[in-house]
């Protein structure tokens, strides 16, 4: 049996429409290779992860030199020192005063513990999240994620969650246009605060660009405004950098972009570049407020994904990745912006940084073109480019790079776009 014919026979892939057809052997940067030798410009790095490129060099060989002395103790039970090192790294790296650090291994581990956090801190009780949001799989983060393509079939969810209408200016919920609208939807947090809860919020989540919801880029000043209605009401705000920190967003976390200070931060993916790792960074005060038996991870911060974090984190900071992640994406979306105005397939270009999306529309009435996005992600496949999908409607074409791609490698990426454009 060849690999697809094993995984269709022993791996559980049901719950994927389709597993895409490219048997991946090996991959450098931002080239993958199949079994066949076909290689490709991966523009969607396994969903937001390997910012610093797969099999970054640096990033390999601090994991083999750690692999060598400690695989694992469970570094909750015993000390380890690239979970010290990692730990300390991140508060100075993160903003405000975030400090400490607790370790887990995937993305909704994180955000399950960061609410846990918060109910724990606040001693309240209730969540408030966006609609279009995108937290996880478990129950918790299934519970303030705010899409039901994605919980359907797992209900009854978390009591106490509440939703806000998301920033979503190009298919905005009020009708309205940004910036006449004053911030509605932003506002409208005090009418969901009075009533749809019971006054007992402990923390409103959110991402600072929604990446499953389709790349959703929220106006500069959104932020601000939520965190002045949070402040008023003691609520914390609890955000969701999974998918757009370690500099994907042309900042180390895209919160920076918004100019204002979660209280608690949740990382995964980009960490560690490829390792899995995860964590939750709180201010002091806050993270104490966990006691002896409330929170643990087994392999929540494994020494060999510590090591590679930190390798891979120095990576990004000496090859100045946040700047470079700002000026490729901002070529990228000029080349795409060009095409826009040739191909009326195109609804709207956003993103910031090495986070961008393509809404593709079918009239003008902005119908979403899902099964255009489709034909497009094979034709792009088939022609040596992997791309991503998504948004609420599986219209957005996601271009989320390895940060290291290259002005050449940009440069065939539209190529390879136009042409599926002119083909579609
Ligand atoms: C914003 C965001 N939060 C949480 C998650 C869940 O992460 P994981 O799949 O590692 O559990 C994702 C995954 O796509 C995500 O994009």
């Amino acid at each position: 049996m060849n690999t697809i014919e094993k995984y269709k026979k022993y791996v559980n892939i049901s719950m994927v429409d389709k597993v895409q057809p490219v048997v991946i052997e090996k991959a450098q940067g931002a080239t993958i290779t199949d079994v066949e030798g076909k290689s490709y410009i991966d523009c969607f790095s396994g969903i937001a992860v390997v910012n610093a490129g797969h099999c970054n060099k640096k990033v390999i060989e601090a994991a083999k030199a750690q692999m060598d002395k400690l695989v694992h103790c469970c570094s909750y039970v015993y000390y380890a020192q690239p979970t010290a090192d990692l730990a300390e790294k991140l508060a100075q790296i993160t903003p405000g005063r975030l400090q400490k650090t607790f370790f887990g291994s995937g993305g909704a581990e994180a955000i399950e513990g960061a609410l846990r956090l918060a109910k724990q801190f606040t001693g309240k009780t209730e969540f408030i999240a966006l609609q279009t949001s995108f937290h996880g799989r478990s129950y918790a983060t299934l519970s303030v994620t705010g899409n039901s393509a994605r919980k359907k079939r797992g209900g009854p969810y978390m009591v106490g969650c509440a939703f806000l209408p998301a920033p979503y200016c190009y298919r905005c919920f009020f009708e309205l246009e940004y910036p006449k609208c004053q911030l509605r939807c932003a506002r409208a947090l005090e009418d969901i605060i009075r009533f749809d809860t019971y006054d007992n919020v402990a923390a409103f989540i959110a991402e600072p660009i929604l990446g499953e919801g389709g790349i959703i880029t929220p106006p500069d000043d959104y932020f601000l405004e939520i965190d002045k209605i949070l402040k008023k009401r003691d609520i914390l705000f609890v955000v969701d950098e999974v998918q757009t920190g370690f500099c994907r967003t042309g900042k180390m976390f895209g919160i920076e972009h918004y100019k204002v200070e979660p209280d608690i931060m949740a990382m995964a993916k980009g960490i560690a570049d490829g390792f899995p790792l995860s964590g939750f960074i709180a201010r002091e005060e806050i993270a104490d407020s966990f006691k002896p038996g409330d929170h643990l991870s087994t392999f929540g911060g494994n020494p060999v994904s510590c090591a590679a974090s930190l390798a891979n984190i120095e990576f990004l900071a000496e090859q100045n990745l946040a700047e470079g992640a700002l000026r490729k994406g901002e070529y990228i979306k000029a080349q795409l912006e060009r095409l826009s105005t040739k191909h009326k397939l195109i609804g709207e270009v956003r993103g910031k940084g090495l986070m961008i999306g393509i809404e593709l529309i079918r009239d003008n009435q902005k119908m979403p073109a899902n099964t255009e996005s489709n034909k497009i992600r094979d034709f792009c496949r088939d022609n040596g480019l992997l791309i991503g999908l998504g948004g609420i409607y599986g219209n957005v074409i996601r271009i989320q790079p390895p940060l290291v791609i290259s002005q050449e490698q940009m440069e065939e990426v539209t190529r390879i776009l136009e042409l599926a454009l002119s083909k579609i």
